[in-house]
C-alpha cells in the first residue's frame, strides 16, 4: 500500500522522502521536523524504521491540532472528514464556502482537513486577520473517505506513542535538540530569486535563520536542510554562506506541474544541505559512501 500522506499540502516533501530518509544515520534516536507541514519525511522514517522517535513542529496551529488528532484519535478525524465530503455532493462550490467560513470561527480540525483536500494546489492562504481565504478547486472533490480513512489509519499506526507533536516558532524547537537527534528543515519556499525581499524566507527572517543554523553546527547537531533549487532558469532561494561548510546534493525533483500546465518541459532541481556533523556520523556508520553513491545526483559540491 506504500507509505501513507494523510494531509494534502502544497509543498509536501512527499516524493523526495525516500532519497531524503538516505542521508539518516541508522542509529538515530529522534528525528525532529521544526518545519513538518504535511510531515512526509518523518512518515517514510517511521515506515522505514529509521528512527525511534519523531517530533514534529509547525507554526500553524491549527495544522498541529489536526496532526493530534490523525494521530491519537484517528477513527474520529477520519468520520468527520467522511460527513463533509458526502455533505457536499451536489453543492460542492458552496459547501466549500460553508466550511471555510466555520473554519474561520472555530479552527475544528476535520473542516481543515477538508478544506486542505479541496482547495487550489492544497495551499494553505491566510488574509491579513489570520483567516484562512484560499479557493477552492473546483475540480478536485477532495479524497474519497475509504483512501483518506485508510491514510489516517496508517499513518496513526505508524506514529502513535513515537511522536511528540509542538506548534511554536522553529527557533523554540531547536533549543531542545541533542547529539543524537537528526533535524529535517524545510523552511517555507522562497519564490523565484528575482525581485523579492531577500531579509526574508516567506516570514522568516534570512539572517536569524543563518544564525539557527551557525548554533546547530557549533552544537554538533546533525542536520539536512532543504533550502533552494531551480526550475529551467529560473533560481530560487538566496544562497547560504560558505562558512556554513554544509555539503550540498542537488535531486532531481521530476518535471514541474506548473511548466507541464503551461507546455514547457522543464525539470526542477531541489538542493539538500548536509551538516558538517551529520557528515561524520554517516561517515563513521560508514553510511555516506553508499548514501552518496546511491543518489540520483546531478552534483555534490
Ligand atoms: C515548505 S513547508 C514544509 C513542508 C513539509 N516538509 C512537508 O513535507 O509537507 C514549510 C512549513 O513551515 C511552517 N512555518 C513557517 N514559518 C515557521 C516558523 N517560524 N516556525 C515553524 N514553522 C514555520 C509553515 O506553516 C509550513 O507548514
Amino acid at each position: 500500500m506504500g507509505i501513507p500522506h494523510p494531509i494534502p499540502y502544497q509543498g509536501s516533501k512527499r516524493k523526495l522522502a525516500e532519497i531524503i530518509l538516505r542521508y539518516i544515520p541508522d542509529d538515530t534516536q529522534r528525528l525532529i521536523e521544526p518545519f513538518a507541514g504535511s510531515a512526509a519525511v518523518s512518515i517514510a522514517a517511521a515506515y522505514h524504521g529509521k528512527a525511534r522517535q519523531f517530533l514534529l513542529n509547525d507554526l500553524n496551529v491549527p495544522l498541529m491540532i489536526l496532526w493530534n488528532r490523525i494521530i491519537h484519535q484517528p477513527n474520529d478525524i477520519a468520520t468527520g472528514y467522511q460527513y463533509l465530503w458526502e455533505c457536499q455532493h451536489g453543492q460542492e462550490k458552496d459547501y466549500y464556502t460553508f466550511v471555510r467560513d466555520e473554519f474561520n470561527r472555530t479552527r475544528r480540525p476535520d473542516y481543515f482537513l477538508y478544506l486542505l483536500a479541496r482547495c487550489v494546489k492544497a495551499a494553505v492562504r491566510y488574509n491579513a486577520a489570520g483567516d484562512f481565504n484560499q479557493s477552492a478547486d473546483n475540480r478536485r472533490k477532495g479524497a474519497v473517505p475509504a483512501t483518506m480513512r485508510s491514510h489516517i489509519a496508517r499513518t496513526s499506526q505508524l506514529l502513535l506513542g513515537k511522536t511528540t507533536l509542538w506548534a511554536t516558532d522553529y527557533r523554540e524547537v531547536l533549543e531542545a535538540v541533542h547529539s543524537l537527534d537528526v533535524v529535517y528543515l524545510d523552511p517555507p519556499y522562497q519564490g523565484t530569486s528575482n525581485g523579492r525581499d531577500g531579509r526574508y524566507l516567506a516570514g522568516l527572517q534570512y539572517d536569524e535563520f543563518i544564525d539557527t543554523l551557525k548554533s546547530l553546527n557549533q552544537g554538533g547537531i546533525g542536520y539536512i536542510l532543504s533550502y533552494d533549487g531551480n526550475t529551467g532558469t529560473k533560481r530560487y532561494g538566496k544562497p547560504l554562506p560558505n562558512s556554513l561548510g554544509l555539503t550540498k546534493l542537488v535531486i532531481n525533483a521530476g518535471r514541474s506541474s506548473q511548466a507541464t500546465l503551461l507546455g514547457r518541459d522543464v525539470i526542477t532541481y531541489e538542493s539538500l544541505y548536509l551538516s558538517p556533523s551529520l557528515i561524520t556520523r554517516l561517515d563513521a556508520s560508514s553510511q555516506l559512501y553508499t548514501s552518496l553513491s546511491s543518489l540520483p545526483l546531478v552534483s555534490a559540491l
